[in-house]
């Protein structure tokens, strides 16, 4: 299958590298509006415009890598073209986007959110792992996600940096981990003094799923110490005592092949993805319902459906 790679920054570039080795895929074409991120492979076109690169390259398949806050303009340039896309999390930074997407997508084009951090080895066997543990039903899980993450790119820009772009992954391991899907959420967001960034660094949701399970986040991108590991930490309570999650994230990228797998399997044989963006709808939902909680002062209930 053809690829085109749009966005060749620090996690772009990740891509860049796994879409070459992978045996399936040919890396036809990468687009970037900075040509300082081109790299050398004579097999790969380089583009600085994407509409110009998918008329070109014709791929089977767009991965877009760009920030959240081009993933509607290229997405859609793709949808034009009725390309399937892998789109990076989030949706989108903005509300308004991701639900022009998820739209556009869910009336027939094939897509697919890169929510890697579940599709990562040691997410896959925990979940497997939980059924079988002996604590019993799980009646609370608590995260802890603490970084400090002093990053020069569109974070800086983003009113929300540590909910949509890192916190969005937790909540998506959340639904997979507990199998359900939230129903009410209250939300508060800070920027500490001397934070590295303008807009909220620092979040703590509560959350109530479906099933009546309590859910604690506390998240923050300016730790100064303690750090945990991208995963965060996770602890489950159940009627018989706890259990502690807190995966080694050495290789940040791990989940990415799953991800590729899973998608590919999608465009080929029409095997729906986990994180099809029907799903991941769900996912962003409940960010969307942390900011309006902030926003409004009081606790969200989220559509039943
Ligand atoms: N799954 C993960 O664990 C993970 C980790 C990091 C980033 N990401 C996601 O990957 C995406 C990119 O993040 P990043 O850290 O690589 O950002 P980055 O800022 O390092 O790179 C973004 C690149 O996109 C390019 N770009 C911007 N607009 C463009 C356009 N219209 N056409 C072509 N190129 C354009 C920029 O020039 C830049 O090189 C984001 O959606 C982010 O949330 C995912």
């Amino acid at each position: 299958m053809r690829a085109l790679l749009t966005g060749l920054g620090a996690w772009g570039s990740l891509w860049y590298e796994k879409l070459l080795l992978r045996d399936d895929i040919v890396l036809a074409g990468a687009v970037d509006l900075n040509r300082n991120t081109w790299k050398a492979e004579a097999s790969v076109r380089f583009f600085a415009d994407a509409e110009q690169a998918m008329e070109l390259v014709k791929p089977d398949f767009v991965l877009n890598a760009t920030p959240p806050k081009m993933h509607r303009l290229i997405n859609d340039l793709a949808f034009d073209r009725d390309i399937p896309v892998l789109c990076e999390k989030p949706i989108a930074e903005n509300h308004e986007d991701v639900l022009h997407i998820a739209s556009r997508a869910l009336k027939g084009q094939k897509m697919m959110i890169a929510e890697n951090y579940r599709y990562a080895p040691q997410a896959r066997a925990f979940k497997a792992a939980l059924g079988r543990e002996p604590v019993g039903v799980i009646q609370e899980i608590h995260i802890l996600f603490k970084r400090r993450h002093h990053i020069g790119n569109y974070h800086m820009s983003m009113k929300h940096p540590l909910l949509l772009d890192v916190g969005i992954h937790h909540l998506d391991m959340l639904r997979y981990f507990a199998g359900s899907e939230a129903k009410r959420v209250t939300a508060g967001f800070h920027t500490p003094p001397g934070s590295w960034y303008r807009g909220y660094s620092n979040a703590e949701l509560l959350i109530t799923m479906q099933d009546g399970l309590k859910v604690t986040y506390v998240g923050s991108l300016d730790a100064e110490a303690n750090e945990t590991g991208w995963y965060g930490q996770w602890t489950f309570t159940g009627e018989n005592g706890e259990l502690c999650l807190a995966p080694d994230d050495r290789e940040d990228n791990a989940g990415s092949d799953a991800v590729l797998d899973s998608f590919i399997d999608y465009v080929r044989n029409g095997k729906m993805p986990e994180t099809h963006i029907s799903d991941n709808i769900k996912t962003q939902s409940i960010a969307n319902a942390a900011l309006q909680s902030f926003h409004e002062r009081k606790e969200i209930t989220l559509d039943a459906d």
